[in-house]
């Protein structure tokens, strides 16, 4: 399997933390927020990644970012690179998300030199995936996953990978989808990467929370969330990840 095994339940702040709030954030997560079986990963806004490196470090969190460009250095104003992630402290990126796909036009051409750059400056991509509703609606959910996955095609299976699918109507609206609609397209995302020769982990995502953590993480094929809004409060975090621990053992 490209990359890690553990189940991973990874925050993203999206465009949310000052530093004051992050430094209460860390204060309330206590002493060893990652238990045994669990990895714990958190993306906070490109300006908190250094100053919580280390933080997060000494809690055993793994840091990440919420996105970045295709090119290492150069004259792209406004843009973060991959070597930039990687002196920050970054072991994660994600690439993908639908708010990059939906709101700054992101393509599967654009995604897929992140990839790549990604891979070539030592990140480990969390690459987000997921239909909207009229997809579902019409019955064209695996195709648009298939397409969404087809960034995989002909890329190196050795490089550490994660998945999320993330249904778009799910993300920060407070529905998550069923139980039967998680099993069935996590099974499907499972044999589209084992078609493309990357066995990777999957992570579910969208409106995941301390009251459905439990039963979306038993699902077959669910190897960790990614979690918006529950993230942002240690509280709700913490219950996510011991709801986590406790499907793994
Ligand atoms: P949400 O966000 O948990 O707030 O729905 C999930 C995500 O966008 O990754």
């Amino acid at each position: 399997m490209a990359g890690s095994t553990r189940c991973l339940i990874a925050g993203n702040w999206k465009m949310n933390g000052t530093l004051q709030e992050s430094l209460s954030f860390i204060h309330d997560l206590g002493e060893n927020p990652a238990p045994e079986y669990v990895e714990v990963a958190l993306m906070p806004p490109f300006t908190l990644l250094h100053p919580l490196a280390k933080p997060f470090a000494e809690k055993e969190v793994c840091l990440g970012a919420q996105s970045m460009y295709c090119e290492a250095r150069g004259a792209y104003t406004g843009s973060i690179s991959p070597v930039m992630l990687r002196d920050a402290g970054c072991h994660y990126v994600i690439l993908g998300h639908s708010e990059r796909r939906d709101i700054q036009h992101e393509s599967n051409t654009l995604i897929r030199k992140k990839m790549d750059a990604a891979w070539e400056y030592g990140l480990e991509p969390i690459l987000c995936i997921g239909e909207h509703l009229d997809d579902r609606e019409c019955g064209k959910t695996n195709e648009v996953l298939a397409d969404q996955l087809s960034v995989l095609e002909g890329l190196n299976a050795e490089h550490p990978l994660t998945v999320a699918y993330e249904p778009v109507w799910a993300i920060g609206t407070g529905k998550t989808a069923s139980v039967e609609q998680v099993k069935e397209t996590h099974a499907f995302v499972h044999a589209e990467l084992q078609r493309l020769g990357h066995d990777c982990r999957v992570l579910y995502g969208g409106s995941v929370n301390a009251g459905n953590a439990e039963e979306l993480l038993a699902c077959k094929g669910v190897e960790g969330a990614l979690v918006g809004g529950a993230s942002l409060k240690a509280d709700s975090f913490m219950q996510i990840i011991e709801a986590a621990n406790s499907a793994e053992n």
